[in-house]
């Protein structure tokens, strides 16, 4: 057997299993062998005793003879970020209690108006590495407002391998960008959105796509929102925008749309509601905005982190659950101060304790780990309208994977246990740097985590 991690498919790997599954519930192997072929497709899960010969294909070694031991590693589907700010990540950590359009206009724009093409040159790889190292394998990313610094996002994603929906920030309101006239900008941001489209949106059999990003209400004009749905409808790309993450938000909002119903018809006048559509936050929705949300099929990035960290508010993801919206996990960088979606669970537990204790929200379901699991991996899988190919480990799913090491866990190793919740338990709140020892994409390992010694 072979320790060395293996580069690309086809290979075997003898571990630990944990995994949600696409029909429900989970599935743990204290002793597992799951199996890449060379296209990077999983053509087996299951006990390492069942000694199968499902392996890789004719082009490929014989899983027999060609096994990675990583007992004890804990193999994972990779985790989803379904939302996340790639220029904003010098920033993390900075700012907590400030309300978002104070933070906005003092950290956010003056970072996002230096991120050029050769500061997204300089940062993207960094980024990319870090998101593997957190054991983030998928993200949807917002970049900052110039084309050429997202043709340099995603070039690097390309390079590195991660999975990516990325979007060039859209504003015409308020804009940061002087470069531009301002009445030009509602053209050239929709012109170069859509180049970028045409440019990315596909890319490496759809490991890449884009997403047509108005940043949020109060930055773009009704035009801006309505023409930029429109053109994520005809590209069949994503559509992501932030909704209702702050009390003055919302006043600001109704100031600048006084015929919208509510935050929501803001987005669903411009045609913006519809399954391809993530919406960030959602945290302040009344039950019309709801059962509207619900009814249109669009996603929710849940951010706890940031929610926490920036005082917006405690999102009610039992009612947003019980009325069967897609929610996936944001970290939401550098409005969240960490990467990590192992962190992003816990703050999202919290949140929900929170819920239940200070607003007597008695309707508020304690999620349990293998739930937070759940979210972080297939349910964001399934926000983003990939679950048939990632999300969850099982045989016919493209291979993207991490291997998490149970011990690594702070701030002392932990109890060795074969309690999935109870592991899984330990690695959400108690999640350490460098748990997160390998992930790969469609079989080919990513660069960032710090390997197998
Ligand atoms: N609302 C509009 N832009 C942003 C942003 O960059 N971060 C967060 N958290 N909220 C926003
Ligand atoms: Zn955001």
């Amino acid at each position: 057997m072979r320790t060395a991690l293996p580069d690309r498919g086809p290979f075997a790997l003898r571990a630990r299993i944990l995994t949600p599954l696409a029909s429900g519930g989970t599935r743990y192997e204290a002793d597992g062998r799951l199996v890449v072929d060379a296209r990077g497709v999983i053509t087996h899960v299951g006990p390492w005793s069942d000694g199968s010969d499902d392996g890789p294909d004719d082009r490929g070694a014989d899983p027999r003879h060609d096994v990675i031991d990583l007992r004890p590693l804990i193999l994972m589907p990779g985790m989803v970020d379904l939302h996340v700010h790639l220029p904003q990540l010098p920033n993390a950590g900075v700012g907590a209690g400030l309300d978002v359009l104070t933070w906005l206009e003092r950290y956010t724009f003056p970072l996002e108006h230096a991120f050029d093409r050769a500061t997204a040159e300089r940062l993207a790889p960094q980024a990319y590495r870090a998101f593997a190292a957190a054991g983030t394998t998928t993200a949807l990313i917002y970049g900052a407002v110039y084309e050429a610094s997202l043709d340099a996002a995603f070039r690097a994603a390309e390079a590195h391998g991660i999975r990516a929906v990325i979007g060039k920030v859209m504003m015409d309101r308020d804009v940061y960008d002087d470069s531009v006239p301002p009445e030009r900008q509602l053209e050239a941001n929709l012109r170069q959105s859509a180049d970028l489209c045409a440019r990315w949106h596909g890319r490496d059999d759809g490991r890449l796509r884009y997403a047509f990003t108005p940043r949020f209400a109060v930055s773009c004009s009704a035009d801006l929102l309505r023409e930029s749905a429109a053109l994520a409808r005809a590209a069949g790309a994503y559509w992501q925008t932030h909704l209702s993450e702050s009390r003055p938000e919302l006043a600001e909002v109704a100031h600048l749309f006084p015929e919208a119903l509510d935050y929501l018809d803001v987005y669903d006048r411009a045609g913006g509601l519809v399954p391809r559509t993530i919406l960030a936050h959602a945290i302040h929705l009344s039950a019309r905005e709801v059962a509207r949300l619900a009814d249109s099929g669009a996603a929710v990035a849940h951010c706890p982190a940031s929610n926490l960290f920036l005082a917006s508010g405690a999102m009610p993801l039992t009612r947003y659950r019980e009325a069967g919206i897609r929610v996936g996990l944001g970290s939401d960088v550098s409005g969240g101060p960490e990467l990590s979606i192992f962190a992003t669970m816990r703050a999202g537990a919290f949140v929900q304790s929170a819920r239940r204790v200070c607003e007597h929200d008695e309707a508020t379901q304690a999620l349990g780990p293998l739930e937070w699991l759940r979210l972080g991996t297939y349910e964001g899988a399934r926000a983003l309208g990939q679950e048939d190919r990632i999300g969850s480990l099982e045989a016919g799913k493209e291979a993207d994977l991490i291997a998490v090491d149970p011990r690594l866990v702070a701030p002392v190793p932990g109890e060795d246990s074969h309690d999935p919740a109870e592991v899984m338990s330990r690695l959400a709140f108690r999640p350490h740097p460098d748990m997160v020892r390998a992930a790969w994409v469609r079989g080919r390992r990513l660069e960032g985590p710090i390997g197998v010694t």
